[in-house]
């Protein structure tokens, strides 16, 4: 059995962070979303990975490289534009040669891997199996009406009046079925070979389709609260370990993970927090359920249920909140300038001001 795993795609429900950054190297917990799935997928038993790639293979290349560092042996197949993920199958044919394989979508995060889901399907075998999961916007989905027995009858993809909240999850299970599904299907409204229409082609043509439905599941639909709270539940996974220094004017409590070359100095921080590597807390409060990346800078700040990504620079702020900074963003307060607030913000920002 082998696994393609797709990351490209624009993200552009994750801007602004996406402006610059694939959105498959979002971190959670300071790792990004895409390591988790690949790390489910050897977790599953499964060693021939081929990543489809577009606009942002050398980032993604730079991240993962061949896939030692995960067990993997990893094949970068280049996809020449984002025209949906029936066409990345279409693509990978030959790396897919006939075997069984999981489609794992990059910028998805599930949470307890994949290896039970692979196993019984190893078992059973039908063309293919789904996950769906229930969500509060299912039009942003693909979405999957069942039967009473809960057989999969159909599937659309981000319908405008849904037929049920069941959510098409970003991994897949097939046989070699899908190829004759993927080649017999038309580009739909958005110009994309859908993959829910490949397995309404499966569907259609008798074939055997099955569902799981589960929960701990999350994707990138352009809610940052979303994201705040995945990197909440992961952390509240991660077990505490200090590698870096700190002085004895602070104090730690709770799960906390401080990487090598970080500083903590006359700082209080309370876990689940993770800290990364040559990051300096100077004078300030760190709260539970934060993120903050390495070579980071927070002095004289208050920050808790945050993300903070690598280089960014927080000074003299009381208090931040449910906020996911940038890489390279400086927060400073506005000196000589009177009540007013200083900002320069990138294209789709969002800035919410307490005053
Ligand atoms: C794709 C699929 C959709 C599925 C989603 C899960 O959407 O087309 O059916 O629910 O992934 O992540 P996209 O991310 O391409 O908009």
């Amino acid at each position: 059995m082998k696994a393609l795993v797709l990351s490209g795609g624009a993200g552009t429900r994750l801007r602004p962070i996406t402006h610059t950054y694939a959105k498959q190297l979002v971190p959670v917990a300071n790792k990004p979303v895409l390591f988790y799935g690949l790390e489910a997928i050897a977790e599953a038993g499964i060693s021939e990975v081929g990543i489809v790639v577009g606009d942002t293979a050398p980032e993604i290349q730079r991240a993962v490289g061949d896939g030692s560092a995960f067990g993997l042996d990893i094949t970068y197949i280049q996809q020449s534009a984002p025209l949906g993920l029936a066409h990345a199958v279409l693509i990978a044919r030959e790396f897919l040669g006939d075997e069984d394989f999981v489609m794992y979508l990059g910028d998805n995060f599930i949470v307890g891997g994949i290896a039970d889901l692979v196993d019984e399907f190893r078992g059973t075998r039908p063309d293919a199996q789904i996950l769906l999961t229930k969500v509060a916007d299912p039009s942003a989905f693909g979405v999957a009406e069942l039967d009473i027995s809960g057989k999969v009858v159909a599937l659309e993809e981000k319908p405008a009046a849904p037929r049920s909240d069941l959510a098409v999850v970003g991994v897949f299970l097939f046989t070699p079925a899908v190829h004759d599904a993927v080649q017999g299907i038309e580009p739909s409204a958005r110009g994309e070979l859908e993959i829910t229409d490949a397995l309404q082609w499966l569907i259609d043509h008798g074939r055997d389709v099955r569902s799981t439905t589960i929960s701990g599941y999350w994707k990138d639909t352009g809610n940052v609260i979303d994201m705040l709270e995945v990197n909440r539940a992961v952390l509240e996974g991660v077990e505490g370990r200090i590698e870096g220094s700190v002085d004895a004017a602070s104090e730690i409590i709770g799960q906390v993970t401080i990487e090598a070359g970080a500083e903590i100095r006359g700082s209080r921080i309370v876990g689940p927090v993770v800290i990364g590597a040559n990051t300096q807390i100077i004078g300030s409060y760190v709260g539970p359920s934060t993120s903050i990346a390495p070579d980071c800078r927070i002095e004289s700040s208050e920050i808790e249920f945050s993300i903070v990504l690598a280089g960014a620079t927080v000074q003299g702020v009381r208090r931040i909140e449910s906020s996911l900074i940038g890489r390279d963003v400086e927060v400073t307060p506005a000196t000589g300038v009177p009540a007013a607030h200083r900002l320069v913000l990138g294209d789709h920002s969002k800035v919410r001001i307490s005053s």
